[in-house]
């Protein structure tokens, strides 16, 4: 029992060298209560979010960077090959309801990754946002982590009765599963970056293990319009995009995020293929998968793209009342 207490106090920005009353109330002001939350954001932001100086805020990351290594929270800054294999084996998947989905996959959704689905409209994006928020609540060897999850719902598209009958047709209680599902839905980007900072707190509290957000990167595009915008929104869209990650391989969380295809009439020698965000959305996923129809209605066809560990391939999946899952079930 008290070794419980002292392990979160070791975690406490409070019991950090160099953090008075003054600065600890600036930090969880800022929504920084733990180390590991002083790990997701750089100096230069920490600064920003509670005007202690940078060089401050950089000898607080590294002293946050040295315990958490100590503690073993933190993978250490030089390691073996091996090592590096066994920390990627700690990484959970999340069914995503199709096999041949999960095997292009190399086992489902993965943790500590940000997997970016895209796809035109009705490709199934929203569809697999919704059986993976429930399949995260399936017991460990059915495929699921045993958590809840966190849906962010940019387009309004989030429907609970979706999510009652995909539980119901899995054998779980709907009513649970419900519960177990946190809906943000913000109005605009300023409200959803700051949705993001919640994120580390939401994810203790309610034992979050999958985290979707159904669209990412629509709502940037729909604010900064035009080119001379454009700087502006890949600046902020970077920032998300970072803090997505850090919080995905912070937590051992999985973290989805769908993207539209550019479908600019505009642009006419754009690539009508190619997901939104540009480089930036690129860079920083783990993962991406292009969603495609198929002539089948229900079916669909993903292909996963510029993986460093996965062969090029593709996967048949289907949509039905039970959500995703495999085309002859
Ligand atoms: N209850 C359901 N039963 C069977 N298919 C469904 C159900 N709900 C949605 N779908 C299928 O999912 C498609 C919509 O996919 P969706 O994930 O919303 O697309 P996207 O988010 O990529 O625009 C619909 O065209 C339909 O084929
Ligand atoms: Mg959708």
């Amino acid at each position: 029992m008290t070794g419980e207490i002292e392990f979160d106090e070791m975690l406490d920005v409070s019991s950090l060298k160099g953090v008075g009353d003054v600065t600890a109330k600036k930090l969880r002001e800022a929504g920084i209560n733990t180390i590991q939350d002083l790990m997701l954001y750089s100096p230069i932001y920490i600064s920003e979010l509670t005007g202690i100086p940078v060089e401050r805020a950089e000898k607080l990351v590294l002293q946050a960077y040295e315990r958490l290594k100590d503690l073993g929270l933190a993978p250490p800054d030089f390691a073996s090959a091996s090592d590096i294999m066994e920390r990627r084996k700690a990484r959970k998947y999340i069914t995503t309801g199709s096999h041949n989905l999960d095997e292009l996959l190399k086992g489902g959704v993965a943790t500590q990754a940000v997997t970016e689905f895209y796809g035109e409209f009705g490709s199934g994006k929203t569809q697999i946002c919704h059986t993976l928020a429930v399949n995260v609540q399936l017991p460990e060897e059915q495929g699921g982590l045993g958590k809840g999850a966190i849906y962010i719902d940019t387009e309004n598209t989030f429907s609970p009765d979706r999510i009652t009958e995909i539980a119901y047709h899995r054998g779980l209680d709907p009513n649970e599963v419900l519960k177990r599902i946190i809906v943000g839905t913000p109005y605009n980007t300023v409200i959803l970056l700051n949705m993001v900072k919640k994120l580390p707190e939401l994810i203790k509290k309610y034992d979050v293990g999958f985290i979707a957000i159904d669209s990412a990167v629509g709502p940037f595009r729909a604010e900064y319009l035009g080119r001379g915008r454009l700087s502006e929104r890949q600046q902020l869209l970077n920032r998300f995009m970072h803090d997505l990650v850090r919080i995905a391989e912070v937590y051992d969380v999985a973290v989805v995020i769908t993207n539209q295809v550019q479908e600019r009439p505009d642009v006419i020698f754009g690539d009508p293929t190619k997901p939104i965000g540009g480089h930036v959305v690129a860079h920083a996923v783990t993962y991406r998968i292009y969603l495609k129809k198929s002539k089948r209605p229900n079916l669909r066809i993903a292909s996963i793209i510029d993986s460093p560990e996965h062969p090029p391939g593709e996967a048949v999946f289907a949509i039905t009342e039970k959500g995703v899952t495999d085309p002859e079930d």
